[in-house]
């Protein structure tokens, strides 16, 4: 009778525990797996050669200047990029090209701040009207920023259609940088071709000297795809930050701006939404201490390892880091859109005003509750129980929906993880084999769909 019991308590503690430490594992084997298959060719900022201290300085070297020409890596990333890495600002090589581009992309990012703030306003309330219950926030938030982006392009509101392509092509790409899901190139060429028939309808004035795909594909890369799921990622994070803090919660709900700015800010220290950015150095970089890094390294810069070097109990989630009378930002390691000298990003300004929109609106419509686990890549994509302020379900009916999350969400990251290793497997594979970046600077090839 005992022994029953014993093998009852046994089974299901396996069946509750079980999912909680295997993705660890997993996500340890797929690291060794993808390092097997990369090679070793990096050098990782801050690491035994460079340490913290140098980040900023070697990040900002004139000559840590190379995107996308001399490394293994590069070709993974025009792979998740595909159609048009060539076209994406983020991987061009200083040049006419990358200047024309940046200036476009300046000039559509500088948006009036209070245009920005209604616009945000508008499309989260729409997207907020109708999402309630269990969501994922990603998912929730996608439409949002598709509508959000193509107003800035196009000036004028999104048509259901043209948001459907957007948020299609986005989460494709999304998708396959979390190793969850392989390409859909159909449905990120749908896109190209749409923008490629609408470029007469948007407002800025574009880059001359390419042909109309490269246009196209210059906006689907920064705007219909960057842009979107940065956005969405960002937000979510902030959302599941405070689902699962609900003391920081309830005072970003009642409390002033500058407090919601912290939110954000702790937030991106902590989920990053870079994980790596890498650089190829374009000339020798010196040391200081007699040593050299020689041209031609590839840097990966490691943001999360940065963030978390000098802040005391750095896994701990509190906003109050950032609070007035602590010390100054630009001497903290907090680097969230990238380094000033060195292509930073072009959204530095506009994304956290839209993102305090909207997460102020978002706080003014519901509670959030979440069990899921918060991550940096959130492959879950941010799961949540949200429920209308005015109408709090009642405690036992929202604590046994939470706890059944809890359970769903522990066997998914399991079931995923194993996902991500086969498929993460396939794609390095697939993106060495085909090699986009190395065969468009070796032999002029332009990658096309499908390669
Ligand atoms: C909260 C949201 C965002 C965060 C945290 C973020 C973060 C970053 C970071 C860290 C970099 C520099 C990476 C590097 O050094 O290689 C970067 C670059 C870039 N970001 Fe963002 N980003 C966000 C939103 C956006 C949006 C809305 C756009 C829309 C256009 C955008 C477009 C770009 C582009 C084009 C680059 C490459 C810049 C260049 O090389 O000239 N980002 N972003």
């Amino acid at each position: 009778m005992l022994t029953a019991a014993a093998v009852a308590v046994a089974v299901a503690a396996l069946l509750i525990g079980f999912p909680r430490w295997l993705p660890g594992r997993v996500v340890a084997l797929r690291g060794w797996v993808f390092t097997r298959i990369n090679g070793d060719e990096s050098i990782p900022v801050p690491g035994e050669l460079i340490g913290v201290d140098r980040f900023r300085e070697v990040y900002s070297h004139p000559a840590a200047s190379g995107r996308s020409r001399g490394a293994a890596l590069s070709d993974l990333f025009w792979y998740w990029l595909s159609p048009g890495p060539e076209m994406h600002q983020e991987h061009l090589e200083a040049g006419e090209r990358y200047d024309a581009v940046a200036l476009v992309t300046r000039r559509i990012m500088s948006v009036p701040r209070t245009r920005a703030e209604e616009l945000t306003r508008r499309c989260v309330t729409r997207a907020l009207r109708d999402r309630r219950g269990m969501v994922r926030l990603r998912d929730m938030l996608m439409p949002v920023w598709a509508e959000f982006s193509y107003e800035l392009v196009f000036g004028e509101p999104c048509p259901p259609h043209a948001r459907d392509l957007i948020v299609g092509n986005a989460d494709d790409v999304v998708t396959t940088l979390k190793f969850c899901g392989l390409r859909h190139m159909d449905r990120r060429e749908r896109l190209t071709a749409y923008l490629v028939e609408s470029l007469p309808r948007v407002r800025h004035e574009l880059p001359a000297g390419l042909t109309a795909r490269e246009r196209a594909l210059y906006l689907q890369g920064a705007f219909f795809n960057t842009a979107v799921v940065q956005m969405s990622e960002a937000v979510a994070h902030v959302l599941m930050a405070l689902a699962r803090h609900p003391d920081v919660q309830d005072r970003a709900r009642d409390g002033d701006d500058r407090y919601l700015d912290q939110v954000v800010s702790e937030t991106l220290r902590l989920y990053p939404l870079f994980g790596i950015a890498h650089r190829i150095t374009t000339g020798d970089i010196p040391l200081g201490d007699g040593g050299t890094i020689p041209a031609g390294s590839v840097l990966c810069f490691d943001y999360p390892a940065f963030h978390r070097a000098g802040f005391p109990d750095p896994e701990r989630f509190d906003p109050g880091r950032f609070a007035p009378g602590h010390a100054p930002r630009r001497e903290l390691n907090h680097i969230p859109f990238g380094m000033p000298a060195n292509r930073p990003c072009p959204a530095a300004r506009l994304a956290p005003l839209a993102m305090r929109v909207a997460v102020r609106e978002t706080l003014r419509a519901c509670r959030l509750d979440s069990t899921a686990s918060h991550t940096r890549s959130l492959p879950n994509r941010g799961p949540c129980l949200l429920t209308p302020l005015g109408a709090a379900r009642r405690g036992p009916v929202r604590r046994l929906t939470l706890l059944y999350m809890w359970f769903r969400d522990g066997w998914e990251d399991l079931w995923r993880s194993l996902v991500q290793l086969v498929l993460g497997t396939y794609m390095v594979w697939d993106a060495h084999r085909s090699r986009p970046c190395e065969r468009h600077f070796s032999g002029g090839l332009t990658p096309r769909a499908g390669e």
